[in-house]
């Protein structure tokens, strides 16, 4: 793997975790809670194409793009502690640990999730204050990251994704809208947020988000995938948690060979729209690797 690649994830590892170091011992169940979904194992996809990002507009400074970085993890990681409630997707398993709500109950695990979310906007605003961020560029990037985040991106790909279990009728046109929002909007502002903390143009910031829309997509059929060839031990969260959901993917629709092929695909265009960033082999780099990763 690519140094940059290397030195950048664990740049973010040290980093996550600085913020569930203060607290309050009325609440310290909460942040145990928090902490213990953001520690070990994710794979970082997000936070890492912030970093790219921010460094193939041509800066070197990358920790000027963390704060915007550990926001979009902790997004994630509020909608997969979420995600796996039993009244969404049901599933005892996620970053090779016991779910969220199976170790601490649904009532904090819901709460945990809560309490990320905020952080977010949090993490964002506090730095601004601090001076890293002018106040344009910060309710820039807190505007982007709730507009993708919220009712009209991810949370209505979840939506869409509920409404379709016990569906086989979804189509290609429905299924194509439910993993843009749910996955390609969250994959999408995390670019798009790396160019913002460069305070790049209009023009590089929607090619960053044109990229995260294609490889979001190309992700997310490729999650599909492993849930259905995969292993627990390999994935760390359930297999054949789809199947058991009665849920609708591109692989019930188009089978697994025409789905590899389109995750090629998607990825080779997501490329193309590299070529205005100066420095951007790194993201290529990394693109190649996820559509080959068997976890
Ligand atoms: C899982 O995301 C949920 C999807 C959007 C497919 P990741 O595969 O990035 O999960 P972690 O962060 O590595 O656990
Ligand atoms: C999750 O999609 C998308 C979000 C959490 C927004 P999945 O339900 O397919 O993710 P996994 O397979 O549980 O990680
Ligand atoms: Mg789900
Ligand atoms: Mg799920
Ligand atoms: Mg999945």
């Amino acid at each position: 793997m690519n140094d940059k690649i290397k030195e950048y994830s664990s740049l973010i590892e040290e980093k996550l975790y600085k913020y569930f170091e203060a607290s309050l011992p009325e609440y310290k169940i909460l942040f145990d809670s928090m902490e213990y979904s953001v520690k070990n194992g994710g794979k970082r996809v997000r936070p890492l194409l912030t970093l790219l990002f921010y460094n193939a507009c041509g800066k070197d400074d990358v920790l000027k793009a963390m704060p915007m970085a550990e926001a979009v993890e902790y997004i994630h990681t509020y909608s997969l502690i979420h995600d796996d409630l039993p009244c969404m997707d049901n599933d005892d398993f996620r970053r090779g640990k016991p779910s969220n709500h199976k170790v601490y109950g649904e009532a904090i695990a819901l709460l945990a999730g809560d309490g990320l979310l905020t952080s977010a906007f949090e993490r964002i605003s506090v730095w601004s204050l601090a001076g890293l961020y002018d106040a344009e560029t910060a309710v820039k990037a807190i505007h982007e990251l709730s507009v993708y985040a919220g009712a009209r991106g991810m949370i209505g790909g979840q939506i869409i994704d509920i409404g379709n279990e016990n569906n086989p009728n979804a189509d290609f046109d429905n299924l194509k809208l439910m993993d843009s929002l749910k996955t390609g909007c969250l994959i999408s502002v995390a670019c798009a947020l790396g160019c913002i903390a460069a305070g790049a143009s209009q023009d590089l910031i929607d090619s960053a988000k044109t990229f995260g829309e294609k490889l979001g997509l190309a992700f997310q059929i490729k999650d599909d995938i492993l849930d259905v060839t995969s292993t627990l031990e390999k994935l760390g969260k359930m297999t054949g948690s789809d199947k058991e959901n009665n849920k609708s993917t591109y692989v019930t629709l188009l089978g697994i060979e025409k789905c590899e092929e389109l995750v090629k695909q998607l990825t080779d265009e997501a490329m193309n729209a590299l070529d205005v960033f100066p420095y951007n082999e790194a993201i290529k780099e990394y693109a190649n690797y996820l559509a080959d990763r068997e976890y």
